[in-house]
């Protein structure tokens, strides 16, 4: 079996760069502390550079995992696979996602919180293809928009591979390598 070959469509360096500007956006907007919740396991690298950006001013954090793809298919039902452990109360909310593609894990997000008596959502997201979006939500910080490629590294994955390759990625099938 060949090695699989990524092409790099964000390399490492540019994706660190951007996360320090979504971290001084974030700072320069900030009334209240955020409340941070990531969505496992995509937007671990993400939170954890963002909360290393904010330093001393980071504020709380937790995370939640939800699943809706299996392989490189959307399934368009979003499931609560692990939960969170604060609660989310009268608290200004800052989702953390590495990708919005449909829009439905986040619209699922923001609906549990909402319902769970948060103050305010706001979504930051690393990477968005818009032109994937089934619902429309608002998003609040956006790293990259990115075109409709399904794209691994940097958190992101397939079927659980590729998650910790330090940049982001194209993912390619051996046909699409091919020559025809
Ligand atoms: P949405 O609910 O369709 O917006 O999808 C959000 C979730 O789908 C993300 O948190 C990712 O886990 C996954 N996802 C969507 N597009 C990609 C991709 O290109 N690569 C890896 N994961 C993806």
């Amino acid at each position: 079996m060949s090695v699989p070959h990524f092409p790099v469509l964000i390399d490492g360096q540019t994706i660190i760069r951007r996360i320090h500007e979504l971290a001084r956006e974030l700072r320069s907007r900030a009334e209240e502390e955020p409340h941070f919740v990531a969505v496992l396991a995509g937007a671990r690298p993400f939170a954890d550079q963002l909360l290393l950006a904010l330093g001393r001013e980071r504020g709380s954090y937790d995370s939640i995992r939800l699943a809706s793809y299996s392989g490189t298919e959307s399934t368009g039902t979003v499931r609560l696979v692990k939960d969170l452990e604060q609660d989310v109360l009268g608290k200004r909310v800052v989702i953390l996602e590495d990708i919005v593609d449909t829009g439905r894990t986040i619209q699922a997000l923001r609906a549990i919180l909402f319902e769970r008596g948060a103050a305010s959502v706001e979504t930051l997201t690393l990477l968005s293809k818009p032109s994937r979006r089934v619902v429309e939500v608002p998003l609040e910080g956006v790293g990259f928009e990115v075109p409709d490629l399904f794209v691994i590294g940097f958190g992101m994955d397939l079927d659980g591979k590729f998650r910790e390759l330090p940049y982001v990625g194209v993912y390619q099938t051996e046909e699409a390598e091919r020559p025809a």
